[in-house]
């Protein structure tokens, strides 16, 4: 509908909607749709003339599909507005353009962890980045070292796996005795553990770790940093820490890592993760010194 059709309306009548008298309620709504539809033209075209687009290219791939089965690159034009991040960026390209491109997201907020892509060449959560802040083209691709299994979405399961294989819940030696009773922790020790208890199974340091794309058994970044959650944690007890550092001590456990600090970059949490990884190693051989 556009200002024109109105205007033009309002001539051969000789008066405007405004002026019309409100012969009956059907008039009466027809004439404020009309003004709605005028507005809504207005803006839309307003929005056009200064319209400003960010160029995404996106990785799409679908194994189920003929004639997508070949990786490419899709170029969408969306229209930028201040504070878009990559994840609005891809809602409208889906909704506006193609309804069939895949990708994961929920919170909106850097809190579910499941929208880690690999932006401009570097993993980044999809709502935390800001278009601003990146050159365009702005290339989306999944997260690199897992396999894809449509578009931006990667199989998630060695992760978990790896997360899961560091038992990481609380698990202390002593229970107290009264099932209501709190089991303190002092404030030193909360401070020390603090940034561990950050972490939101995103996977950008898995998917950024050169050790974990080499050796498929390294338990990885955001395992250990599991792992150094609980073993740092004063209310567990010795009994239990010496069992998660036989963890820690394995063959893919934190020898493994070889201090690139690539995980701790890319980390959208800013956990200190080479740190903790490098504390465990100085636990597992203080914990094997012998004074004899
Ligand atoms: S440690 Fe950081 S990068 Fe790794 S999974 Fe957790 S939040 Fe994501
Ligand atoms: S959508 Fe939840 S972390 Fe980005």
């Amino acid at each position: 509908m556009s200002t024109q059709t109105t205007d033009e309306d309002s001539e051969a009548t000789g008066q405007s909607d405004s002026e019309a008298p409100a012969s009956s309620p059907g008039e009466r709504r027809r004439a404020e749709k009309r003004e709605r539809q005028t507005e809504k033209a207005r803006q839309a075209a307003e929005t056009e003339s200064d319209e400003e687009t960010v160029l995404l290219k996106v990785f799409r791939y679908d194994p189920e599909v003929e004639g997508k089965r070949e990786p490419r690159f899709d170029d969408f034009h969306v229209p930028f507005y201040k504070g878009m991040t990559v994840l609005d960026a891809l809602i409208y390209a889906r909704d506006t353009y193609d309804s069939s491109l895949t990708f994961r997201h929920s919170c909106r907020q850097a809190i579910c962890g499941s929208d880690a892509l690999f932006i401009n060449g570097r993993q980044r959560l999809g709502c935390k980045t800001q278009l601003s802040d990146l050159d365009e083209p702005v290339r989306i691709e999944p997260l690199p070292h897992q396999d894809v299994v449509k578009d931006l979405v990667v199989d998630m399961e060695h992760f978990y796996d790896q997360m899961e294989s560091v038992e990481p819940y609380f698990d202390p030696d002593e229970l107290p005795s009264d099932d209501m009773a709190e089991q303190r922790q002092s404030r030193e020790n909360r401070e020390k553990i603090k940034m561990s208890t950050r972490c939101i199974w995103c996977g950008a340091c898995m998917s950024s770790c050169n050790i974990a794309a080499g050796d498929n058994q390294y338990l990885g970044p955001a395992a250990i940093n599991k792992a150094y959650r609980f073993a740092m944690d004063e209310r567990e007890g010795d009994e239990r820490k010496e069992k998660r550092m036989e963890i820690m001590e394995q063959e893919h456990g934190v020898w493994r890592c070889q201090t690139q600090f690539s995980c701790t970059e890319v980390c959208p949490k800013d956990i200190p993760l080479t740190e903790h990884i490098q504390e465990l190693k100085r636990e597992a051989v203080k914990s094997n010194l012998k004074f004899w």
